[in-house]
C-alpha cells in the first residue's frame, strides 16, 4: 500500500501493492481523476484489500482515535469505533432518488430533479476532501466473476468505510481488474464532509450535519454526503446492492431484495432453501443463524441482509448474497437469543457503539443477563447499571466476515447461487398478524408483500415502535416506484409460472402480543417450528386450513413439544379480529390509493378477495 501524494489532483504514477495502474480500465482513472479534482485531496491511495493495508488503515485509526483495539486476549484482531452522537444510523429523510420523472422514484421515496441535485452536490463536495485520503475502492457484489455479481468503485475520505468494505465486500485489486472498458460498473462517491484545513485537529468520527444520500437509477451512480455510519455510507450495500440494484434488476428481469437466505435440511435429507425479507432490525440476522430446536433438522446460513435473485431458464428462482460479511444489530445478540453469531464475533470484528468493558473487551444490553458493573458507554462516559441509559447504542452494530460464521453453509458464495424454495414476509406486529399463514398463490404473496407493515426500530431515524408500511421491507431501499416493483413481482412470477412452479410465498409474525403486552411466541430458536411448518407444507406433508389471511396450521399442526405455548397462546397468536382486519384493510386501500394508475389491478383484486373473505368471516 503506497500513498500517492498529488499537485494537482491527479492519479499520479502509483506503486500500490497489487495495483497496476496501467491496467486500469480508462473511464475508472479518468473518474477518479475528476472526484479528485473536485474534493481536492491531500493523497490517493488505490486499496487493493490486502490484510498489510487493513493492518495499516486500523494502526492509523487507532493512533487517530478513530478505533480502539480491543484485548487481544478476549477479541483478537477487534476493534471498538465510537461514532458522532449525531451519526448513528440511516437518514431515511436525506435519502434520495434523483430520476428524471418524480414518479419512477414514486410516493414513498424522496425525488430531487437530477440536475438540480447534482448542483448542490458539486458545491458540497468541492473541497470536501481537504486534509485528507480520498481511497479507492473498487469492489464486486457476489463472488468474484459470478454471471450473477457486479462490480463497483467506491471513494471514499473515510478510512472507517475502507476496512468495513473488506469485511463486507469482496473488495481491491481481484476486484478492479474485472472491470475492463467492457463492464458494467457503478460508481460511487462518499465523502464524510469534514475538511480539514492548515490548522484543524481532526475528530474521532469526522461527519457532517448536512447529509445527503442520493442516487441516480437512470446513471445508475451514487454520492454520499456527511454519514459514515453504515448504509449511509458504505455504498456497496443499502446504496448500490438495493436501490441501484433493484432498478438494474427491474430493468433486466431479476430481484434485489430485502432479504436474509438460508439453507435448511430436514430428517428426510431433503435440502431447501429460503429468503426470508423483514424490516430492518426485526430478525433477519436472527433467523439465518437459526438453531433448531426440533429434533432432526439443520439450518445453515448463506446471508442475512440482501438476496439477489433470477429466474433461471429452468424456470426455478436462483439467489446469491452478494455481501461476503454481516453488518448486524448488537443488542439483543446473546447466548441466549442468537449463540451462533456470538461465536461469530470471536475476533477479526469492528464494533461501533457497543459499550467498552474495564477489560477491554465490548458488551451490549443482551449480550448476557446481567450488565457488569462498570462500562464506558457508547459515547465515551462512565456507565453503571443505575445509569438509566443504555450502554451501547440501540443500533449499534458488528461488522464481520461471513465466512467466519460457524453456520454457515459451504454453498453460501457458490457463484451459481441456490435455488429458493420458499419466500417469506415478516414484520414487528403486536397485533393483527397472525404466526404464520401461506399464501394462496403468487399472486396473493405479492399482496403480503405489499402490505408488509412494522413498528420501526433504532436501525433509522425517527420515532421507534410507530407503525409504518414497509412493503417487501423495501420501503427504504426501492430505488424505484414502489407499485413498479410490486408489478415487476407480479412478472417475475408469471416467468416462474411459465416453465414450473414458483416458490411459496409465507407471512410470519415473531412479534404478535397477548392481552398481558408480553410476546405470546417464544421466537429466536423456536422459529425452527414454524419452518419446519412451512417445509413441509413446500414438501407436500403438512396440513393446511383456509383461512381469509391464506392457509393456516390445523390445530397442533406446529410441533409445540417443550415450549411453554398454551392453547390460550395458540388462539391468540392466530386470532382475527375482523373489525381491526377491516380497518387494516381500509387502510391498505388508502395506501394504494397513493400510487394512482401505478398500482397493479392484481393487488386491487387480492384487496377485495381477502375484504370478502374477512366479510364472510363475519358472518360464519
Ligand atoms: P438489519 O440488519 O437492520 O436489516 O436487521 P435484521 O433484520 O438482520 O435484524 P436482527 O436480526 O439483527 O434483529 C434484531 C432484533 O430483532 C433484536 O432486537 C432481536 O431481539 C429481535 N428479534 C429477532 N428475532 C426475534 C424473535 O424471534 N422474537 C423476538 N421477540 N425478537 C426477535
Ligand atoms: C438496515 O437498516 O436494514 C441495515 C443496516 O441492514 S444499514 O446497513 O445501516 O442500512
Ligand atoms: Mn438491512
Amino acid at each position: 500500500m503506497t500513498l500517492t501524494p498529488v499537485s494537482p489532483h491527479r492519479t499520479s504514477d502509483s506503486s500500490d501493492h497489487g495495483i497496476d495502474q496501467e491496467k486500469i480500465a480508462p473511464a475508472v482513472l479518468a473518474w477518479v481523476d475528476s472526484i479528485a479534482e473536485l474534493t481536492e485531496p491531500d493523497h490517493i491511495l488505490w486499496c487493493d484489500g490486502s490484510a498489510t493495508e487493513f493492518d495499516l488503515l486500523t494502526h492509523q485509526m487507532v493512533a487517530a482515535g478513530t478505533l480502539i483495539r480491543l484485548n487481544p486476549e478476549f477479541r483478537p484482531y477487534s476493534f471498538l469505533a465510537r461514532s458522532a452522537p449525531s451519526d448513528v444510523a440511516r437518514v431515511e429523510e436525506r435519502t434520495f432518488i434523483c430520476s428524471k420523472d418524480p414518479d419512477d422514484a414514486g410516493p414513498t421515496n424522496n425525488w430531487r430533479q437530477p440536475d438540480e441535485m447534482r448542483a448542490t452536490l458539486r458545491e458540497l463536495f468541492a473541497g470536501s476532501m481537504h486534509g485528507r485520503t480520498l481511497y479507492v475502492v473498487p469492489f464486486s457484489m457476489g463472488p468474484l466473476g459470478s454471471p450473477y455479481s457486479r462490480l463497483g468503485v467506491q471513494i471514499t475520505d473515510s478510512p472507517y468505510v475502507v476496512a468495513s468494505m473488506r469485511i463486507m465486500t469482496r473488495m481491491g485489486s481481484d476486484a478492479l481488474r474485472l472491470i475492463t472498458e467492457k463492464t458494467q460498473w457503478v460508481p460511487a462517491v462518499h465523502s464524510v464532509g469534514a475538511p480539514l484545513e492548515a490548522d484543524d485537529n481532526d475528530v474521532p468520527w469526522p461527519s457532517n450535519d448536512t447529509k445527503y444520500i442520493s442516487h441516480f437509477p437512470e446513471s445508475r451512480e451514487i454520492w454520499s454526503f456527511g454519514s459514515a455510519y453504515g448504509g449511509n455510507a458504505l455504498l456497496p450495500k443499502k446504496a448500490f446492492a438495493l436501490r441501484i440494484a433493484s432498478v438494474i434488476a427491474r430493468d433486466e428481469g431479476w430481484l434485489a431484495e430485502h432479504m436474509l437466505i438460508l439453507k435448511v435440511t430436514n430428517p428426510r435429507g431433503r435440502v431447501f432453501h429460503v429468503a426470508a425479507a423483514f424490516p430492518s432490525a426485526c430478525g433477519k440476522t436472527n433467523l439465518a443463524m437459526l438453531r433448531p430446536t426440533i429434533p432432526g433438522w439443520t439450518v445453515e446460513t448463506i446471508g442475512d441482509d440482501i438476496a439477489w435473485m433470477y429466474p433461471g431458464p429452468d424456470g426455478r428462482l436462483r439467489a446469491i448474497n452478494p455481501e461476503s460479511g454481516f453488518f448486524g444489530v448488537a443488542p439483543g445478540t446473546g447466548t441466549a437469543t442468537n449463540a451462533t453469531a456470538v461465536d461469530t464475533l470471536w475476533g477479526n470484528a469492528i464494533f461501533t457503539n457497543v459499550a467498552l468493558r474495564d477489560d477491554g473487551d465490548v458488551w451490549w444490553e443482551g449480550l448476557t443477563e446481567k450488565a457488569p458493573e462498570h462500562l464506558v458507554d457508547w459515547k465515551g462516559n462512565d456507565w453503571t447499571p443505575a445509569s438509566g441509559t443504555p450502554a451501547a447504542h440501540p443500533n449499534s452494530r458488528f461488522t464481520v466476515a461471513a465466512a467466519q460464521c460457524p453456520s454457515i453453509s459451504a454453498d453460501w458464495d457458490d457463484p451459481d447461487g441456490v435455488v429458493i424454495d420458499a419466500i417469506i414476509f415478516g414484520g414487528r406486529r403486536a397485533s393483527n398478524v397472525p404466526l404464520v399463514v401461506e399464501a394462496r398463490d403468487w399472486k396473493h404473496g405479492v399482496f403480503v408483500g405489499a402490505t408488509v407493515s412494522s413498528e420501526r426500530t433504532a436501525a433509522a431515524e425517527g420515532t421507534v415502535g410507530e407503525l409504518r408500511r414497509d412493503p417487501f421491507a423495501m420501503m427504504p431501499f426501492c430505488g424505484y416506484n414502489m407499485a413498479d416493483h410490486w408489478s415487476h413481482w407480479l412478472k417475475v412470477g408469471e416467468r416462474l409460472s411459465e416453465y414450473g412452479t414458483p416458490p411459496k410465498i409465507f407471512q410470519v409474525n415473531w412479534f404478535r402480543k397477548g392481552s398481558d403486552g408480553e410476546f405470546l411466541w417464544p421466537g429466536f430458536a423456536e422459529n425452527s417450528r414454524v419452518l419446519e411448518w412451512i417445509l413441509e407444507r413446500v414438501d407436500g406433508k403438512a396440513p393446511a386450513e383456509d383461512s381469509p389471511l391464506g392457509w393456516k396450521p390445523v390445530a397442533g399442526g406446529i410441533n409445540l413439544n417443550g415450549t411453554d405455548v398454551t392453547g390460550k397462546h395458540w388462539r391468540e397468536l392466530f386470532e382475527l379480529d375482523q373489525d381491526s382486519w377491516l380497518a387494516e384493510l381500509d387502510a391498505t386501500e388508502r395506501f394504494f390509493s397513493e400510487f394512482g394508475e401505478r398500482l397493479p389491478a392484481e393487488l386491487t383484486e387480492q384487496l377485495a378477495d381477502i375484504r370478502r373473505r374477512v366479510h364472510l368471516s363475519i358472518e360464519n
